[in-house]
């Protein structure tokens, strides 16, 4: 979603806030933005689309200066036009500021405001937003005190990046919510939502905390809580390079990323394991806290939410612990009738999703334990759940996630297999078998990735179809689930996931002559390929995912996978690739599918 980029240093800060914003253009977003200041004036230039747009636009502009912020938004109040880009302003450019976030009050900020002479020219909530603390700055006669007295009455989310006129070479910010974070070096100063942006310049990163302000200046970061006391914070060293963010030989992110799975996969494994056992000591996580554990809820969104489902499955059988998985939209709203003794894990990529990040709170407000698996180092999940197991998955840019949903498998199932020992479900043999196959993983997505030809060709025999369906029985219909979310926001094809035995019950009078069906075989394997026959009588065009060997009866392509007692991570594979390939013989936007966010930080 959104993303935030500032500069401050000797340098001119227009190339540096470009470069950040390409480098938050995963996160989704459909218009930019910047403002620079030269000490004297503050121009600013923004669009509705790309950032090369902007970057071609600012060529004949003159946006010369050493300090500066800039913005990538992913509509929320108002449409994705120019007028409601960001940064926004008051009337004479007092207060210029970038948002991410929600400001929740500011129909009744914006009534008083209208109230004391201000006009507004857009429909966003970030204008209320600047346009207060305008107001604020008026009456406070300075911006430390502003920005308190603004987080004093603001609601909702906000990470805000502001330039006061008044104060020259200066970046104020201020989070709620909504990450930020600050780096310093070689006397220049950056801000940003997301590491990424600026990870080129500075490995040592300061996380800002809820309602902390940061007064930036060229080579020096302050902090101030929010009654704006000063406030001594430490540099954290970023897990992440700027390199991850280019593409390098490949034509598309996706497809960098579905090829980065196997050493993704083996890096989580080896963070979490040592002398060939599993070691949580690193995240704090006892032997005893997973003992007492008497029920696990998994919470988590989208693509997270698939590897939850794939998750109860493993924990159920694994280590025979009841295992809930719910949206945690749906979570957080609707009382959860948590028991002492729960588990609740958090599963997020961006470690931001609000929806995940709340039901987090909900959690810890009704007493149980949480336990998120993220891969974004520092994010506001991982530092607000009690334990935190971090995926390796690198910078995962495609807005699609696949390399960050196989590591959360991993991550997840070595998890299932402590509480399983915990629990005294298993026994040495057992337990050394489960790793043994654990760690056989990054080997057979290797081999894995040879299927890239054969789903490529699978996926120009579907790409021109209107309608996809996935099925497969047990763990298997978690895995047509993430294969039918691939497909769908890659490829824009309309996609369907069903429980092999279910489709007869209502969506099978939608198939057709050469309506493809793919289906994911593995658990209850004569079952499902009855199901298979069942669809292939009614004219479907069949696309099977099975083990090496197996022969499906019925199918028209079988795509071939290894072996493995954890099937899920190997099958997903070849249906990341069918939605991949399906998207770019369409000619769609492959990495940035249209209104998708990667960082979902809005409810
Ligand atoms: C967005 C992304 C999905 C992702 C979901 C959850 O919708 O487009 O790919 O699965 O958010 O994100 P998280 O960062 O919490 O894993």
């Amino acid at each position: 979603m959104c993303g935030i980029v500032g500069f401050t240093g000797k340098r001119q800060a227009l190339p540096i806030l470009l470069k950040g914003l390409e480098r938050l253009e995963y996160r989704g977003y459909d218009s930019a933005g910047v403002a620079v200041c030269d000490g004297k004036t503050t121009r600013i230039s923004k669009n509705a689309g790309r950032v090369y747009v902007l970057k071609y636009k600012t060529e004949s502009e003159n946006l010369v200066g050493t300090c500066g912020i800039g913005h990538t938004r992913w509509a929320t109040h108002g449409k994705a036009t120019e007028e409601n880009a960001h940064p926004h302003t008051s009337e004479d450019l007092a207060v210029v500021a970038v948002h991410n976030g929600i400001i929740e009050n500011y129909a009744r900020l914006k009534t008083m405001l209208v109230e004391k002479g201000y006009a507004f020219y857009s429909q966003t909530d970030t204008e209320v937003a600047v346009k207060w603390l305008d107001y604020c700055l008026k009456q406070e006669g300075e911006p430390l005190q502003a920005l308190s007295r603004f987080m004093e009455q603001v609601e909702g989310s906000y990470a805000l990046a502001v330039l006061f006129k008044e104060y020259e070479g200066e970046i104020y910010a201020i989070r709620k919510d909504s990450p930020l974070l600050v780096g310093v070096a070689n006397g220049e100063s950056f801000l940003a939502s997301d590491a990424p942006a600026i990870a080129e310049y500075t490995g040592d990163l300061y996380y800002m905390e809820n309602k902390e302000i940061a007064q930036i200046t060229a080579g020096e970061a302050r902090f101030y809580d929010e009654r704006a006391q000063e406030i001594k914070k430490v540099a954290v060293r970023a897990k992440t390079s700027g390199e991850e963010t280019e593409k390098g030989a490949f034509a598309h992110f996706t497809l960098k990323e579905i090829f980065e799975q196997p050493k993704a996969v083996e890096r989580t494994i080896n963070a979490l394991l040592k002398d060939g056992f599993i070691d949580f000591s690193a995240a704090g996580i006892s032997e005893k806290m997973l003992k007492e554990r008497g029920q696990v809820w998994i919470v988590a969104c989208g693509s997270a939410y698939h590897a939850g489902l794939v998750l109860q499955y493993f924990f159920e059988s694994v280590a025979k612990i009841p295992t809930r998985v719910e949206l945690a939209s749906e979570f957080r709203y609707r009382n959860p009738l948590l028991g002492k003794d729960a588990l609740v894990v958090a599963i997020s990529q961006s470690g931001e999703t609000a929806d995940t990040l709340f039901a987090v709170r909900e959690a810890k407000r009704a007493g149980a334990e949480t336990l998120a698996i993220v891969n974004v180092y520092g994010s506001s999940i991982a530092r607000e759940a009690k334990y935190t197991l971090y995926t390796q998955a690198g910078t995962e840019v495609a807005v699609a996630t696949t390399k960050a949903y196989s590591t959360q498998l991993v991550a997840g199932y070595l998890l299932g297999v402590e509480l399983a020992r915990g629990r005294g479900g298993l026994d040495e043999r057992a337990y050394r078998a489960w790793i043994e196959e654990i760690v056989a993983l990054p080997a057979k997505l290797s081999q894995t990735l040879e299927i890239r030809g054969e789903a490529e060709q699978a996926a120009k025999r579907i790409a021109k179809q209107p309608n996809v369906f996935f099925i497969g029985r047990g763990v298997d219909y978690a895995t047509a689930m993430e294969g039918s979310l691939k497909l769908k926001e890659i490829s824009y094809i309309h996609a369907e996931a069903y429980a092999a035995g279910e489709l007869k019950h209502g969506a099978i009078s939608l198939i057709e002559t050469g309506t493809p069906v793919v289906c994911v075989v593995d658990s209850m394997f004569e079952k499902t390929v009855s199901n298979l026959a069942e669809v292939k009588a009614r004219g479907a065009f069949t696309i099977a995912v099975a083990g090496e060997g197996k022969n499906v009866e019925g199918a028209e392509v079988t795509l071939s996978v290894p072996n493995s007692r954890l099937f899920a991570s190997v099958a997903v594979v070849p249906l990341q690739f069918l939605g991949y390939y399906c998207g770019v013989e369409r000619g769609e936007d492959v990495d940035k599918p249209r209104n998708l966010a990667k960082s979902v930080t809005v409810e």
